[in-house]
């Protein structure tokens, strides 16, 4: 089946996403029967196009890297914003990975209601919209007949949602804890190594890891926003990032660092979500853990996630490294979810 694809934001995800669909084109339509094209992209400030037929994805990956317009594109209709991008498209599904904005979700939860009521599919690596209205989307995709995914959107291509929707029928999620920031625990480990914060901030960033504000990652937001919306998802919560007691890492200091490693302990950033009495309690803050730990020896970019559930017990999700790449390979996996329920459903049709 071929897939008609439109792209909401085209910043570092969406172009990695974009080079691994060209790279391994055949593949997917040998394994999959899944053929595609892309006939919409968005952005802030390089241009926002439409084809009517499709638009040269790596074309348009390589006139964004060079700082160009995406309307210096050939056969495309230049559009004014992503609104009129989402209501004038011919997509099947759309990619949205606009930058968070911790404080409301927006637009990028617009973004999406605006395509689900249309009836277009909708993936998103933006963990805003979930953090700030899963329910509410996941309510819109339901009622329009069609998906929203999102397994990007807390540790990047592991999978975090896939596996409590897919591979842990009956269970209760009761809690969690992690390390959800990869920009934090590279600077942690980073002065743990002698650098400063400054120079592993930069590394984060050089990385392409760090939020376009890195005050959100710094600060805790970003592992705040994750904490909501696994306990959103996971949990069933229907809470908010002004809900998480949140402490980011500025007061951490290499002293601090180094006297922990001399008690054979290390300092991260750690995210969690307990039950206590009725309700739940979602924190973000430095704790000081046994080096020998799941959460002390994550070193760099690497992300931990440990659910607790009532009938498989402890489960914990140990992503290396993760980069750009592997939020890409979450939208990929995600597309092909879409695409075998597509499939499916076409079946049953005949
Ligand atoms: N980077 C990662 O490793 C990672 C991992 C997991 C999740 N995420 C999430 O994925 C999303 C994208 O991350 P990224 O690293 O790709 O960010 P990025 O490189 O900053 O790209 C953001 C893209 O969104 C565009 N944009 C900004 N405002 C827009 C608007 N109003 N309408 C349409 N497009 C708009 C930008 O266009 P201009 O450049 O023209 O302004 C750019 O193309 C974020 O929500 C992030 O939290 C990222």
């Amino acid at each position: 089946m071929e897939l008609k694809l439109a792209f909401i934001g085209f910043g570092n995800v969406a172009r990695a996403f974009a080079r691994m669909l060209c790279a391994h084109r055949s593949r997917l339509a040998e394994e999959y029967d899944l053929t595609w094209k892309v006939t919409a992209l968005a952005t802030g400030k390089h241009g926002c196009v439409l084809s009517q037929s499709a638009l040269d994805v790596e074309e348009a990956v390589a006139v964004v890297e060079r700082n160009e317009s995406l309307t210096e594109l050939s056969t495309v209709r230049a559009a004014h914003d992503s609104i009129e991008i989402i209501q004038a498209c011919d997509a099947d599904v759309l990619f949205e990975t606009t930058p968070l904005d911790p404080d409301s979700g927006e637009p990028a939860a617009a973004y999406i209601r605006s395509a689900l009521s249309r009836g277009i599919n909708v993936v998103t690596a933006n963990k805003g919209p979930i953090a700030f209205a899963h329910r509410e989307l996941k309510t819109l995709a339901g009622t329009n007949g069609v998906a929203f995914r999102f397994e990007g959107t807390v540790m990047d291509g592991a999978p975090v949602f896939n596996l409590a929707e897919y591979c842990l029928p009956a269970t209760r999620v009761l809690g969690f804890y992690g390390l959800l920031n990869s920009t934090t625990n590279i600077i942690l480990t980073g002065m743990e190594s002698g650098q400063s914060f400054d120079e592993s901030l930069a590394e984060a960033t050089r990385l392409g890891i760090a939020e376009a504000n890195p005050d959100y990652d710094i600060d805790g937001w970003d592992a705040a926003v994750k904490t909501v919306a696994l306990a959103n998802v996971l949990m069933n919560a229907n809470a908010r990032p002004s809900d998480v007691k949140r402490a980011g890492i500025r007061a951490v200091s290499s002293e601090h660092l180094k006297s922990a490693a001399q008690g054979g302990n290390a300092v991260r950033l750690v995210a969690r979500a307990e039950t206590a009495g009725d309700g739940l309690r979602l924190t973000v803050s430095p704790e000081t853990v046994p080096l020998a730990s799941p959460l002390g020896c994550a070193r760099g970019a690497s992300n931990v996630l440990v659910i607790k559930t009532d009938l498989m017990g402890e489960i914990a999700i140990f992503e290396t490294d993760p980069g750009v790449e592997q939020t890409a390979y979450a939208l990929l996996s995600d597309l092909i979810r879409i695409h075998e329920d597509l499939m499916t459903e076409r079946r049953h049709k005949i």
